[in-house]
């Protein structure tokens, strides 16, 4: 199943999510399952459970957008355990559509999560994994990428994205 995204305004993408505590459930393999075919349908690179307005501490990445399925990480109550130098580039959200920005991240980025079982396992990333996993992490403690850009910036966004929502097209 394809979920619709939930955009910027709406009040699930800036609250923390709630941790998973059930594992290994049908109801949670479908919902993981539904994660990467609707993060594939939007072609996102990761998508938050709280993306589409469930507040659960759930994430999927495949910085092959689809292309190779072993790069597929589903991440559960993730925690960023190492987050060493810097590498900067443009940024954009699913649920800030038409939007990119340079973000300053890490360049080096472990994250401690557990599976679909409950199994708790590292992942290190370079590059645009270390992004991803920052970006989606960062969702579910229900912070989004703007809150990495200069108060002028993001006030800018933010006026054109009420604009938007003014004329009913956000
Ligand atoms: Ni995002």
């Amino acid at each position: 199943m394809i979920y619709p995204l939930v955009k910027y305004g709406d009040p699930v993408l800036e609250t923390p999510a709630e941790p998973v505590t059930e594992f290994d459930t049908p109801e949670l393999h479908k919902l993981i399952e539904d994660m990467f075919e609707s993060m594939y349908a939007h072609k996102g690179v990761g998508l938050a459970a709280p993306q589409i307005g469930i507040s659960r501490r759930i994430a999927v990445i495949d910085v092959s957008a689809g292309q190779d399925p072993s790069q597929r990480l589903v991440l559960i109550n993730p925690e960023v355990i190492r987050n060493e130098g810097r590498q900067v580039s443009e940024e954009g959200c699913l649920s800030v559509p038409g939007f990119r920005e340079p973000v300053k991240r890490g360049a080096r980025v472990t994250v401690r999560a557990q599976n679909a079982k409950g199994e708790m396992f590292e992942v290190t990333g370079e590059d645009l994994l270390a992004r991803a996993l920052l970006h989606e992490t960062d969702h579910l403690n229900g912070k989004l990428y703007l809150s990495h850009l200069s108060p002028l910036k993001r006030d800018l966004i933010r006026r054109k994205i009420r604009k938007l929502q003014k004329e009913g097209e956000w």
